[in-house]
């Protein structure tokens, strides 16, 4: 969703500020701004509708000079897209310009009561109350932006990460958080904030990640001060950062979405390395064996996420029923926290999230921690929210997604929880001979997935046959029918074709009704699993003209010869079957939508990650 840059040192904030939009722009928005406070010591701000580029078409020829400076993406939650609705945003006087990501749902009070006091607002955000608020709180106190800043956030009620800059006092830049992400870079004598690390890891790899009611006091030429918003002083804990530049450039792809494609194999691999031990025939996760009392006493877990990782988590399901014989149940995250569910302190939640910043993932993980459960996130983002706050967990580590579609981050969830499930079961000691048969099959799988990519070209040709659609449907079966899901979920985001995802039995329940010479039918059809069971499906379809684009194991001719387009997987065993069937539907997916001119990378009213409910 939106995005944050801020940039406070010695160089041209500018250009630094430009880029790191550049780089957000992966996140979802509709519009862009910056400010900076220029070498005449004035408070510059430039905002525009639409796309990064068009914001630095229209500053072409402004001073644009000054060391000190905020830079804003918007995805619009209150208010429509539009020049004033973009961030930053100034107080009454002009002397103070913020940024923020997050909701603040006291904002109309807020806004009521400034109003009475004569303030005016020009926009319809609610981000307009929080600079007035803190100028407010200044001038009524006599205190200073350092002090009002908490006070301000105090009568907040909602979720923030922003930045002030202030004309008066051009060599400081704070910044604060609560429920929205915020990491710090710090350089040498420079600080350079962003909503994610990809504005700042070009420039260092030394970060702070705050807490949430922390606010950072960041100042030229000083150490940066810390501290909650009860002013109690934090030590800043300066980590590491985990990434690359080469991870979040296209590489010499055309889209981020096609190279994330590509680096499935590699990814996997990475993925599954120091974890997976074939020889041994294990799987070493440190989380589980230092939880191991925890996770055995299990009374059944509890599966919470959002799209796409919602569907790995079904596939989850399957494979930890399977191999643990424990009820596992998979909850959106947005309809668990809101209803009342029961839960037991022995539960395990488990709760998985590319970005690990999802809302309705965080407010599931907060309820079940009330109830006591244990907590274990599955995630990519290293030090991201949902990871600080369960108790334990693995990362997927397959780098920066950066296309809006997850591709790669989907296949390595589904591979950490079948390696999961293999820890648990090992643990006391289920099903030897099926967690051998699997892993010495997972290790397989990347140079699989590399086969499966070879046939690109070929899907690409066929997927623009397909551009005249206006709907699809999506079957399969056990472990393939969430991989319909998937499949229909990747279309309909990238291409805004209409698709359904469904388990192939329940057609005959209602779908069929829609069958006929013009409705595309994808089917999952590996040689495993209840392969009889979906023939009979496709022979359905058939009956009633549908054109069926059919997923089949090489060597297949049954379903080969009732299909009008198919493509081949290796084999593999039922439950691994998903990280291959998925490839030929992303790259389905994808080149639908470049056929229709889509833009894949950043589909329209989309975001990366979607940090407000
Ligand atoms: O970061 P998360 O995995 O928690 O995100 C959940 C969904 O928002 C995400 O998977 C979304 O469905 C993707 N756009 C799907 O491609």
């Amino acid at each position: 969703m939106c995005g944050i840059v801020g940039y406070l040192g010695e160089r041209d904030a500018y250009p630094i500020l430009i880029k790191g939009l550049s780089r957000l722009e992966y996140r979802g928005y509709d519009s862009a701004g910056v400010a900076l406070i220029n070498g005449n010591g004035n408070l510059v701000i430039y905002k525009s509708k639409g796309k990064v580029a068009d914001l630095d078409n229209l500053v072409k020829g402004k001073d644009l000079s000054g060391s000190t400076g905020i830079a804003h993406t918007r995805w619009a939650t209150h208010g429509e897209p539009n020049d004033v609705n973009a961030h930053p945003h100034f107080s009454e006087s002009g002397n103070l310009a913020l940024i923020h990501n997050g909701i603040i749902e006291n904002y109309k009070s807020l806004r009521t009561e400034l109003s009475s006091h004569g303030y005016h607002f020009h926009s319809s955000t609610d981000t307009e109350a929080i600079v007035q608020l803190i100028e407010y709180i200044m001038d009524s106190h006599h205190i200073t932006l350092e002090e009002a800043v908490p006070l301000a956030l105090g009568n907040l009620v909602g979720a923030y990460a922003l930045v002030i800059v202030n004309k008066k006092d051009p060599d400081s830049l704070i910044a604060a958080r609560k429920g929205s992400p915020l990491l710090i870079g710090v350089g040498e004598n420079e600080f350079f904030v962003g909503s994610d690390a990809t504005p700042i890891v070009e420039y260092t790899d030394k970060v702070v990640y705050l807490d949430d009611e922390q606010i950072a006091y960041m100042r030229k030429g000083k150490e940066m001060v810390i501290t909650d918003i009860n002013k109690v002083k934090k030590t800043p804990v300066v980590k590491k950062l985990n990434m690359s530049l080469s991870q979040i450039e296209k590489g010499g792809f055309p889209h981020f979405m096609l190279k994330e494609i590509f680096e499935q194999p590699s990814a996997l691999e990475t993925s599954m390395t120091g974890r997976l031990y074939e020889k041994e025939s294990g799987v070493k996760l440190t989380g589980i064996i230092d939880n191991k009392e925890r996770i055995l006493a299990a009374r059944r877990f509890i599966i919470c996420a959002c799209g796409t990782s919602w569907h790995a988590g079904l596939i989850g399901k399957y494979i930890l029923e399977e191999l643990t014989r424990k009820p596992v149940e998979v909850e959106y995250s947005s309809e668990f926290r809101y209803r009342k569910p029961v839960l037991f302190p022995d539960d395990v939640v488990i709760a998985i999230s590319q970005s690990g910043e999802t809302a309705d993932t965080l407010a599931a993980i907060q309820l079940a921690k009330e109830s006591g459960c244990f907590l274990f996130g599955i995630c990519n983002v290293v030090g991201s929210s949902i990871p600080r706050t369960t108790d334990t967990g693995i990362y997927t580590h397959v780098g920066p997604e950066i296309g809006v579609a997850s591709t790669k981050a989907f296949t390595a969830q589904v591979a950490t929880l079948i390696q999961l499930a293999i820890a648990i079961a090992e643990l006391d000691g289920r099903e030897p001979e099926l967690r051998r048969e699997i892993i010495s099959e997972l290790v397989k799988i990347p140079s699989k997935i590399a086969k499966i990519l070879e046939q690109d070209q070929m899907i690409a040709d066929y997927s623009k046959t397909f551009t005249y659609a206006r709907n699809f449907i999506y079957l399969g079966r056990g472990y393939n029918y969430p991989v319909a899901l998937e499949g229909a979920l990747k279309l309909k985001e990238i291409s805004y074709i209409h698709a359904e995802g469904y388990p192939a039995a329940e057609m005959k329940h209602g779908p069929i009704a829609l069958i006929d010479e013009e409705m595309p039918v994808v089917v999952i059809a590996p040689r495993r699993g209840n392969y009889e069971k979906i023939v009979s499906n496709i022979q359905e379809v058939k009956a009633r003209k549908g054109k069926v684009i059919a997923i089949v194991t090489e060597g297949d001719t049954e379903v080969k010869s009732m299909s009008d387009f198919y493509i081949e997987i290796p084999d593999t065993i039922d439950c691994l079957t998903p990280l291959l069937t998925v490839i030929p539907l992303q790259l389905f997916s994808y080149h639908i939508a470049i056929a229709k001119g889509r833009d894949v990378d950043q589909p329209r009213n989309l975001a990366k990650s979607v940090t407000v409910e």
